[in-house]
């Protein structure tokens, strides 16, 4: 182990820069424009899973994006670790609010700033680094490895979900290694034992057959835009609880040993929303911040249009208007069922002179993984010694579609490790990665693989 997390930080430099490379690609998955780049950025993973001394590396085409694969299987008789990642990253816009260019990697106050920095390029670009420290020393790694790196994690997974059913024997393992969530606080090490589902629809509403001259027409005629605007306020009561029918009925609650933990993390909601620039927070009634992000579900509207938005005012009455909501879910909420009871409830909350369509997106369903489970010690003792500190356990508010789909078709735990920071900039202008989180993370990596060695599978 020593001579491992000597090569690690003797080797910080190159993996810097070797990361520059990764980000400098534009892999944005939901563009069709950026197509060739998910090629690009697929060689580029498996170019170094090459290097990192991986076999069998290939590149899987799909009907969408390509996943990269790579295996290191010598190790007889210890467990498996399957690490997943993704190459994909969320668009840019808005362009003008970030400070360099977002595939134009910098280093600036010991973070590096670049799209994809921290989801999810820099934090799987750890484990790659990790193995080859291993490799590159000893010759060999302390467990069995097999890579999973796909290019659509940002847009549900599906191809991804089609693959993993028709190859659990390749990717049979005793646990999935991720990385792709946050730390609780920068320095603080983390094991994330659940992350929320996603049911996401887009809602149109469709009123006369043509804009109108709001004045000409304006009060003759339901407006697209008003009854939108009333629907979504139908969909939240006065304590911020979700009105569509049967939409708590499954959900669990935190168990008592949860809201003990989330008490000893000593969340701050005043620092919190200082960060956030807003005068106080908001949520559902009865519950605390940690619990409304972590073990509560949510709505929200994503996106609204409608009408005239340019500069200037025009005065129309329009045809059309759209949003996009999405809830974010907890266990044992269905993504499927939901989306059926709010499509058939804002059915019912326009009236009749309006068309509605509703057109579910795509989703995915929340998981929490058993505290103890092995492999989650292994991870949380790992972490622990990169750290130099006591290992705390977070759930997220965020999805990672295939991960339920990992823990139910491979019967194998979920190892979220997360390395980010909630105030990374994910999915948003400036994102940015600590690169003390980086060598802590590939530090951490190694040690999970020696620490997992010696589990009994
Ligand atoms: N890395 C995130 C998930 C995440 C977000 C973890 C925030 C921790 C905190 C992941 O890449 C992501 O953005 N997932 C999407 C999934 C969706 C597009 C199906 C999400 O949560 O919105
Ligand atoms: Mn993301």
């Amino acid at each position: 182990m020593e001579e491992v997390l000597k090569y690690i930080v003797a080797n910080n430099e190159n993996y810097v820069n070797e990361l520059k490379d990764y980000l400098r690609i534009p892999s944005i998955s939901t563009l069709a424009a950026n197509k060739k780049n998910m090629k690009e950025c697929a060689q580029f993973v498996s170019k170094k899973l090459k290097d990192a001394g991986m076999n069998k590396v290939k590149i899987i085409p799909t009907k969408g994006n390509p996943l990269v694969y790579g295996e290191w299987m010598k190790a007889k008789g210890k467990p498996t670790v399957l690490i997943y990642g993704h190459y994909d990253v969320q668009p840019v816009d808005p362009l003008n609010l970030w400070k360099s260019q977002p595939f134009e990697p910098v280093i600036k106050g010991g973070k590096i700033w670049a799209r994809g920095a921290d989801d999810n390029k820099g934090q799987n670009f750890v484990h790659i680094k990790s193995v080859e420290a291993f490799m590159k020393t000893e010759g060999k790694l302390p467990v069995n490895v097999k890579f999973l790196i796909e290019g659509e994690e940002e847009i549900g997974s599906s191809n991804l979900e089609t693959f993993l059913k028709k190859n659990k024997k390749l990717l049979a393992c005793d646990a999935v290694l991720i990385s792709d969530t946050s730390l609780y606080a920068e320095g603080v090490p983390t094991i994330n034992y659940g992350l929320r589902g996603l049911a996401y629809l887009e809602v149109e509403l469709t009123g006369p057959n043509k804009d109108l001259h709001s004045g000409s027409f304006g009060g003759s005629v339901a407006n697209p835009i008003n009854e939108l605007s009333r629907l979504i306020n139908k969909l939240q009561d006065n304590n911020g609880k979700i009105t569509v029918p049967n939409f708590y009925k499954d959900v669990l609650p935190f168990t008592k040993k949860e809201n003990d933990n989330i008490k000893n993390l000593n969340f701050s909601d005043v620092k919190y929303a200082k960060e956030l620039g807003v005068k106080e927070l908001q949520g559902e009634k009865g519950f605390n911040t940690l619990q409304r992000l972590w073990g509560r579900p949510t709505l929200d509207c994503n996106g609204i249009w409608g009408g005239f938005t340019e500069e200037g005012a025009k005065t129309v009455l329009p045809s059309k208007a759209t949003a996009k909501i999405s809830m974010r879910l907890v266990p044992n909420q269905d993504p499927d069922k939901i989306a059926k009871e709010f499509t058939k409830y804002v059915k019912t909350l326009v009236p009749k002179s309006i068309k509605i369509k509703v057109t579910n997106m795509h989703g995915g369903s929340p998981v929490v993984v058993p505290l103890e489970d092995p492999a989650i010690l292994a991870a949380s003792k790992a972490t622990s010694k990169a750290f130099g500190k006591k290992t705390v356990y977070t759930r997220e508010g965020g999805s990672i579609p295939i991960v339920v789909e990992f823990v139910n078709q491979l019967k194998a735990p979920a190892v979220l490790m997360g390395l980010g920071l909630d105030s990374d900039n994910i999915h948003s202008p400036n994102e940015h990665f600590s690169l003390k989180s980086f060598e802590l993370g590939i530090k951490s990596s190694a040690y999970f693989f020696d620490e997992f060695s010696r589990v009994n599978n």
